[in-house]
């Protein structure tokens, strides 16, 4: 790729970059940045993108989620392990179900920047820049708060480094151990409406291991551990290709910031900087897929990121809404299967589902809330299904926002969660996540139906 390097992006016109009130300190952090040791290995991601391949032959099924925004405040060791621990339980609902080995990919270390619909707020008559995530500004209203701050990568960076190590610290400690689910139990699991059926698969899935080992007369001990990836919105460009580069004894330019960037809905135009910087890269990327989005430009953004319809490289994920999937998805299909590319379809059910509602406040006011409802999150993912298996094509994962927290930021689920009840425990600074509860549900449901 002789027109390509890890700056040649800068030609293009870039959307959601960041207006930095001093850029000289930010070419000085890039700098800095550039100079660090990289957050995962070559090696890594490529064994992720053979997995990936596989997904897409409908082999493995790909579990992809997290917190939409992660924030520097909740890198702790609870958080994390609980955002682990919703992930693991839930992959093996979906491999029980599926009888298909289960991708873990989190939206964690790095998730740190976000696109946002407009460059500023305005409350009461003032105008500030708005909220771009952790490694920009900070969500409070103020000047000082909002004012893009370069500093803030070198700490975005740290993090995502401390919650790395952590991740794999607890994985090589036996935390995984398929031998020992009950240890991804979260304290409140036990009062759940779901808690018995999720029960009563991990103890069938414990008698199943232990007659097999029984009958073979070993331990299996591949099932002591599991991997994680890790994932987050390639965005801040600057950011990225810092943390890009070349490796000894293998092939290509990588990002090493994560194992598996993607392209948003809001930066993918074909002609873009996004697509530009991300076609060169060696790592699997995904794209999102939004109402918007026409077979045509589909299948532009296909050629444009995946010429050499490689295995493995090439991840869709369709966020189109529970009103408009079956009108939207099947053409969306065909256009790709034209191509005769074998790409990995997953589906994110939670982004074409927002609405805002108006519940009274504490101070009896009506304000507005961000949510989403649960039957239009599965219903989505129903469709999903459905529709893939009318066209011929396979849905061969699912993304979520969600978290390992009692959050009430989604209405519905088997606790019945109203409008009224989402001021309880609203603590999303952006998108409304799916709670521990409403996670496993879904992952429950969604097991039945595959
Ligand atoms: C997201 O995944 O948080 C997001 C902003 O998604 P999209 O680009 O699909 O709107
Ligand atoms: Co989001």
């Amino acid at each position: 790729m002789s027109d390509w390097n890890s700056d040649s992006w800068r030609a293009r016109p870039a959307q959601q970059q960041v207006l930095w009130p001093d850029r000289a300190e930010l070419d000085r952090i890039i700098a800095e940045i550039r100079e660090l040791p990289p957050l995962v290995t070559s090696g890594e991601i490529a064994g992720l993108k053979s997995q990936l391949a596989e997904a897409a032959c409908g082999e493995r099924f790909l579990l992809h989620g997290g917190d939409c925004a992660e924030s520097f405040s909740d890198c702790n060791s609870s958080r994390i392990a609980s955002q682990l621990k919703i992930l693991l339980q839930m992959s093996l609902v979906l491999t029980h179900a599926s009888r298909k080995r289960v991708i873990r990919i989190g939206r964690f270390a790095g998730q740190y920047a976000k696109p946002r619909s407009s460059d500023t707020e305005t409350r009461g008559g003032t105008q500030l820049p708005s909220f771009r995530g952790d490694n920009v500004n900070r969500p409070d209203f103020t000047a000082e708060a909002r004012r893009p701050e370069p500093r803030l990568l070198l700490r975005g960076y740290a993090r995502s480094a401390m919650t790395l190590n952590f991740i794999r610290a607890l994985v090589d400690g036996g935390f995984a151990d398929l031998h020992h689910p009950e240890q991804w139990n979260l304290d409140w699991v036990s009062h759940s409406p779901r808690a018995s059926e999720y029960k009563r698969m991990v103890d069938s899935i414990g008698e199943g291991l232990r007659f097999m080992e029984t009958l073979a007369g070993v331990r299996v001990h591949q099932l002591q551990r599991v991997d994680f990836y890790t994932s987050h919105e390639c965005l801040l460009l600057d950011l990225e290709s810092a943390q890009t580069r070349a490796v000894p004894r293998r092939d290509g330019v990588w990002n090493l910031s994560t194992h598996f960037p993607w392209l948003g809905a809001r930066t993918s135009q074909v002609d873009g900087a996004h697509v530009e910087y991300l076609r060169g890269i060696a790592n699997p990327i995904a794209v999102k897929v939004a109402p918007e989005t026409t077979p045509q430009q589909l299948t532009q953004l296909c050629e444009r990121l995946d010429p050499h319809q490689e295995p493995g490289r090439l991840t869709l994920i369709h966020r189109l809404g529970a009103r408009r999937v079956g009108e939207l998805l099947p053409p969306l299909l065909r256009a790709v299967t034209a191509t005769k590319r074998k790409v990995l379809w997953v589906c994110d059910p939670m982004h074409g589902n927002t609405e805002i509602v108006s519940v009274a406040g504490a101070d009896g006011q009506q304000v507005p809330v961000k949510t989403r409802a649960f039957e239009h999150i599965l219903s989505e993912l129903e469709e999903s299904f459905d529709l893939h298996r009318r066209e011929g094509t396979n849905l061969g994962g699912v993304h979520f926002e969600m978290t390992g927290e009692n959050v009430t930021e989604c209405t519905g689920g088997a606790r019945g969660l109203a409008g009224g009840d989402l001021l309880r425990s609203y603590q999303t600074a952006l998108d409304p996540r799916l709670n521990y509860e409403q996670a496993l549900e879904m992952a429950l449901l969604v097991a039945r139906r595959m």
